[in-house]
């Protein structure tokens, strides 16, 4: 356990915060158990889970998983760990199964939990042990329009409070169109020597770092949208939205005709367009003036552009397991859908273009936080501190120009809440102001 407050590391009034957040193993110890043993973690889409006993595997922290949908569509959340010597009980990533048998011993546990086969019960454990004690350790589960969450924690908050005005933009993605949307294909997942929050405030907040990191691509002719010029034009900007919860791409409806994201193929980009009279439909006039952008969920769940999504798995404190997949709408064209998944390989995996040039950054600041003397030099978050405005027409806590250090320092403000808080008792949420 750290005994410093963590909140004397993350200086946010000032923009200043310490290195020891991403080096030091006593603080990663810290942020299994607090942050993702005490948060609502993304571990599933409910069209992974559209049968009974469907499966899929996850990771929440370093803890794999297992989201299942029993026998009667109940979701529930598993710990991947047989109740006897430990062994996983699946080692499928994802398929169709009423039990799971371990295969170390045999030990069988249904897809709602429950030990339903032991081998020897009645010769070695003479009828004797309680098979009620040794179900599967579950996790709560809950969904919010097809995205489903799990959390250790029986004292945390819902989930709907545990995301509060992130369902606001949220809708923009998961509810723009009528059927909703699902998972394409499978993903990509791989692991890069860099700490998890380095990507996850990076998704979160850095315009900043487009212009100059993914400059070849512009320079080459792959992308328009690396190319915007700094500018303090207040009619896009980030969105800080609350409970560490982060979000790139706000526009000002009056004088965007079009919505504006991320998105870089034509193709993509016009389908945006032509979906917008439903969205704006749907979603009334200020959403329909949205796309996507570029966000994160607190803790480590991101999106570029949704479809493009992916999980920052924590596996130790200088290492990182990426997944990475598309979530698309429902009722887009099969080559719109086709186009996103090209676009998906070309642009964010492991051999894409923008992927590798991040992917050094982060490893570079990883490998000075641990220096001898590089750690004892903290890093600046200084930009655009004290120039947040918010908004009537934006439920966020607060806005800034897209250049800003705003959005990072609103994740770490609350990361070190939930570092510091020994239970979510003493943890304050964000209070919601768009009710549903
Ligand atoms: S470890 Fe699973 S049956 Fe023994
Ligand atoms: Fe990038």
């Amino acid at each position: 356990m750290v005994t410093t407050s963590i909140k004397q590391m993350v200086r946010s009034n000032v923009g200043v915060i310490d290195r020891a957040i991403y080096s030091d193993p006593d603080i990663y110890a810290q942020e299994l158990e607090q942050v993702f043993g005490r948060s609502w973690l993304y571990v599933a889409h409910t069209s992974q889970l559209s049968k009974p006993n469907d499966f899929m595997a996850n990771y929440m922290g370093e803890d794999p998983v297992l989201v299942t949908k029993d026998a009667k569509g109940k979701l529930h959340t598993f710990l991947n760990m047989c109740r006897h010597r430990g062994n996983r009980i699946c080692r499928a990533d994802f398929g169709n199964a009423p039990s799971f048998m371990c295969t170390y011993h045999g030990w069988t546990f249904s897809t709602d939990g429950k030990l339903v086969g032991v081998p020897g019960y009645k010769e070695a454990y003479f009828e004797e042990l309680d098979r009620t004690q040794w179900g599967l350790v579950e996790a709560r589960t809950d969904s919010y329009k097809g995205l489903v969450f799990a959390n250790w924690d029986k004292e945390a908050p819902g989930l709907l409070e545990f995301l509060g005005d992130a369902v606001w933009y949220l809708d923009i993605w998961l509810d723009r169109r009528e059927n909703r949307t699902e998972v394409l294909g499978g993903m990509h997942r791989w692991v890069m020597p860099f700490n998890w929050k380095f990507g996850v405030d990076n998704f979160g907040g850095d315009t900043y770092h487009t212009m100059v990191s993914h400059g070849s691509m512009s320079l080459a002719g792959f992308s328009q949208g690396q190319r915007q010029p700094i500018s303090t034009d207040k009619s896009r900007f980030q969105v800080a939205i609350g409970n560490g919860h982060c979000f790139i791409g706000g526009v000002d409806p009056e004088l965007q005709k079009q919505p504006q994201g991320s998105t870089f193929n034509k193709e993509t980009a016009q389908y945006i367009r032509d979906i917008n009279e439903e969205q704006t439909a749907r979603l009334g006039k200020v959403r329909g003036a949205h796309a996507m952008g570029v966000g994160s969920l607190f803790p480590n769940f991101s999106w570029i552009a949704a479809p493009f999504v992916r999980n920052w798995h924590p596996r130790g404190i200088s290492k990182t397991e990426m997944w990475s997949w598309c979530i698309v709408d429902k009722d887009a064209p099969q080559e719109i859908k086709n186009a996103m998944r090209v676009e998906l390989t070309q642009r964010f995996g492991p051999s894409a273009s923008m992927e590798q040039d991040d992917a050094n950054n982060w490893m570079g600041s990883t490998e000075t936080s641990r220096s001898l003397t590089g750690k004892k030099y903290p890093l600046n978050m200084q930009m655009g501190l004290g120039r947040q405005w918010t908004s009537e027409i934006h439920p966020a806590k607060a806005l800034n120009i897209p250049w800003s250090d705003t959005n990072w320092l609103h994740f770490y403000e609350h990361w070190a809440k939930m570092m510091d808080a020994p239970s979510w008792s003493q943890i304050q949420l964000d209070p919601i102001k768009h009710r549903q």
